[in-house]
């Protein structure tokens, strides 16, 4: 046996291998060259033929051989094991899906979400949509709805003030304040278009309170506003009614409760019927029945001329409420800092 022979014998067995398709086939690959009695054992044996200065390279070869037959063999039996190849430039419609990554679609916070669909009611209810700053002149956040000097609500424990009051003798040295509520963006509506108004003002307000479950230090309102030639206490029932049966149900009912604001008179909170339990009471109206959402009142006559319109001429109504409180109520959450938190775990069920 020469080199030369266990080249062309490692270049036969080879091409054989490559050849096979099936499982029997490779069977009888294994039987016929590499048993105890097979090919590469015989060669083996013939080693000792060999002359003994080319027994060296011969048996080196030799291992070669073996080796390279051995790993091939494994190599066609796990592809045989694998099934049969798909032809070549067809498509295999049984092979599993690759799964890419597919990123999640946004979608709108809650608090956005709420105040949209609130908007859009009131749109149809013909009422614009305005806004004002966050941060207000003591003028129009207090004054000019007609909280007087001394009022409890100018106190630092309720305001944040951005500028203290040098001296309040003096216009240009009262106190600014991070709006503690929407109503002064009526203020500003009023002083530059005189009536008819009819407009809806959202908006964030900021109070220095301790936050809790049930109080944020920043938080939502929606205020409302209409004025014209007599408008009355019935319009502001109507219109509110008309939005709790489009936002909490077509069978809520609503009532009107005396209340104080300095800017209205008369005032009035407004309650909507319970939209769980209709009524009955329940845990999350308290076993009242009813369910606060707002106040209310007509504009006091003070205010509106204030703002430069003439109370004999002219009435209105207006509203404000909190649409964090509207859409905790809603969505059944009780604590308001859920809001602000960006917890995916909680944004996620809207
Ligand atoms: N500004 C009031 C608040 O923050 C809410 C409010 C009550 C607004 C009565 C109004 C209203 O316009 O008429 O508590």
């Amino acid at each position: 046996m020469t080199l030369n022979e266990i080249f062309l014998a490692r270049e036969r067995l080879l091409g054989e291998l490559d050849t096979i398709a099936t499982a029997p086939e490779l069977e009888a690959f294994k039987l016929s060259h590499l048993t105890r009695k097979g090919t590469i054992a015989a060669m083996f044996d013939d080693l000792r033929a060999v002359p003994k200065e080319e027994k060296p390279q011969a048996g080196k070869e030799l291992n070669v051989l073996r080796q390279l037959v051995e790993e091939r063999f494994k190599e066609k039996e796990s592809v045989l094991a694998a099934g049969p190849a798909t032809p070549r430039g067809s498509i295999d419609l049984t092979m599993p899906a690759r799964t890419v990554p597919v990123p999640e679609p946004g979608h709108e916070h809650p608090l956005a979400k709420t105040l949209n669909e609130m908007i859009a009611i009131f749109e149809r209810l013909g009422f614009a949509v305005e806004y004002g700053p966050e941060i207000e002149d003591d003028e129009h956040n207090f004054s000019k709805l007609n909280f007087p000097p001394d009022h409890p609500a100018r106190d630092m424990q309720d305001t944040f003030f951005v500028k203290p009051s040098v001296d309040w003798t003096h216009a240009d040295s009262l106190p600014l304040v991070l709006r503690t509520h929407t109503s002064p963006v009526q203020i500003r509506l009023m002083e530059r278009q005189k009536p008819p108004i009819r407009a809806i003002m959202p908006g964030r307000a900021f109070r220095n309170e301790a936050s809790s479950a049930r109080s944020a230090v920043a938080f939502f309102q929606l205020e409302g506003l209409v004025v014209d030639r007599g408008v009355s206490m019935a319009d502001l029932k109507g219109v509110l009614l008309s939005f709790a049966r489009q936002f909490f149900g077509s069978d809520v009912k609503i009532r009107l409760r005396p209340s104080f604001f300095p800017f209205t008179e008369p005032s009035a909170e407004v309650d909507i019927s319970c939209y769980i339990c209709g009524g009955k009471g329940c845990r999350v109206c308290k076993n009242s029945g009813w369910l606060e959402i707002l106040g209310s009142g007509m504009v006091h006559p003070n205010v509106l001329s204030a703002c430069g319109i003439d109370p004999e001429v002219y009435t209105g109504y207006a509203f404000g409420m909190g649409i964090d409180r509207t859409a905790m109520m809603r969505y059944g959450i009780s604590d308001i800092r859920d809001f602000f938190e960006n917890d995916l775990r909680f944004l996620e069920q809207f």
